[in-house]
């Protein structure tokens, strides 16, 4: 069976990270959407959250399943019997940085790393990008599932 972890810190989860784990979803027996636990970095959302948010956003792919992390990807995938991970290529600008992770994962525990180019619809979004844009009271509709709308516009509200 063909399993793949698609790893990220989904803070939070785009419509471009969504066509990247159904286009994997569709190409692959299994799909770990790895949720990073970055306690040193700031986040809008807790990995509670984001966990609910993917599982809610993807609960239509019945071979998806979402899962936190901690430390190395390369040790996750090893933990769970996945001998590769799939990434979404936005731009040129992304591979140098890509290529690193990829060679360092393979180097560290023989992991391989699979790209899907992203759709060139949604080659410009970042998570970051989209706080950003909503924290500024910027349109951020049909970049984001309508999930993570709802609660994006929430959390900012509070703050
Ligand atoms: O969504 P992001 O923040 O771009 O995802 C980056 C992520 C989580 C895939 C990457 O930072 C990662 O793999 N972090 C876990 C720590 C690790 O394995 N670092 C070594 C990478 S070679």
């Amino acid at each position: 069976m063909a399993r793949v972890v698609c790893p990220g810190s989904f803070d939070p989860v785009t419509n471009g990270h969504y066509d990247v784990i159904s286009r994997a979803a569709a190409l692959y027996d299994e799909v770990v959407v790895a949720v990073l636990i970055n306690i040193t970095k700031k986040s809008l959302f807790t990995t509670d959250e984001r966990v609910e948010m993917l599982r809610e956003v993807t609960q239509s792919h019945s071979n998806v399943q979402v899962e936190r992390f901690h430390g190395l990807t390369v040790n996750f995938c090893t933990a769970n019997g996945i001998n590769a991970i799939v990434k979404g290529l936005r731009a040129v600008s992304d591979f140098e940085y890509e290529m690193q992770q990829a060679q360092m994962n393979y180097r560290l525990a023989k992991v391989e790393t699979l790209f899907i180019t992203t759709n060139p619809q949604y080659s410009f979004l970042s998570s970051s990008l989209i706080k950003e844009i909503a924290m500024y009271g910027g349109d951020v509709s049909g970049l984001v599932p309508e999930p993570v709308l709802g609660r994006l516009h929430a959390r900012l509200a509070e703050q």
